[in-house]
């Protein structure tokens, strides 16, 4: 029957939503980037649901979203870096999608994460090295749990890092 949905789970910075379109469209699936349809769905931006309803809320939408994502079929999905924290959700991705674990190293992350504070709530009030350092503490292990796959990223090109995963999906 083969793979129906994929998910990409990383780090804030991996390039989910980058790689997303480039190997939905390799695929022939639809691409979901997991925080849109967050926005959506609640009608506000990302730091409004923060700021208003704190990070707990957040995560509920998410999971609702993800939940939702699990009942269709075709698509590749990019849910927020945040996604495996929540343990209904780790398992729901284990047993509806191909998981991609796109593994950055964290000075690729803070490169492509430097002013981006603004938009993503979990940045800020610390520097921007120990948060990193910090939440890959305790996501690392849970990214390696979910993952079908691993795919590392540091300088590939979005087309390289598609084809590394649809062969990946190949030999499945
Ligand atoms: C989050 C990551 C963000 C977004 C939200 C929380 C996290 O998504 O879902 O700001 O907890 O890591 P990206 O990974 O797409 O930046």
């Amino acid at each position: 029957m083969g793979t129906l949905r994929v998910a990409l789970v990383g780090f804030m910075g991996c390039g989910k939503s980058t790689v997303g379109p480039v190997l939905a469209r390799r695929l022939g699936f639809e691409f979901v980037d997991l925080d849109l349809d967050i926005q959506k769905t609640a009608g506000r931006t990302i730091p409004e649901i923060f700021e208003q309803d704190g990070e707990s809320s957040f995560r509920a939408l998410e999971s609702e979203c993800l939940a939702r994502c699990a009942r269709r079929s075709h698509l590749v999905v990019a849910p927020g870096g945040g996604v495996v924290i929540v343990q209904a959700n780790r398992r729901l991705l284990r047993t509806h999608f191909h998981v991609v674990y796109l593994r950055a190293r964290p000075t690729t992350l803070a490169e492509r994460l430097r002013g981006e504070a603004e938009h993503r709530p979990m940045l800020r009030g610390h520097p921007l090295e120990d948060r990193i350092t910090r939440l890959l503490g305790e996501r690392g292990a849970f990214y390696h749990e979910v993952a079908s796959q691993i795919v590392d990223v540091d300088g590939k090109s979005p087309e390289a890092i598609a084809e590394e995963i649809s062969n990946g999906l190949k030999s499945t």
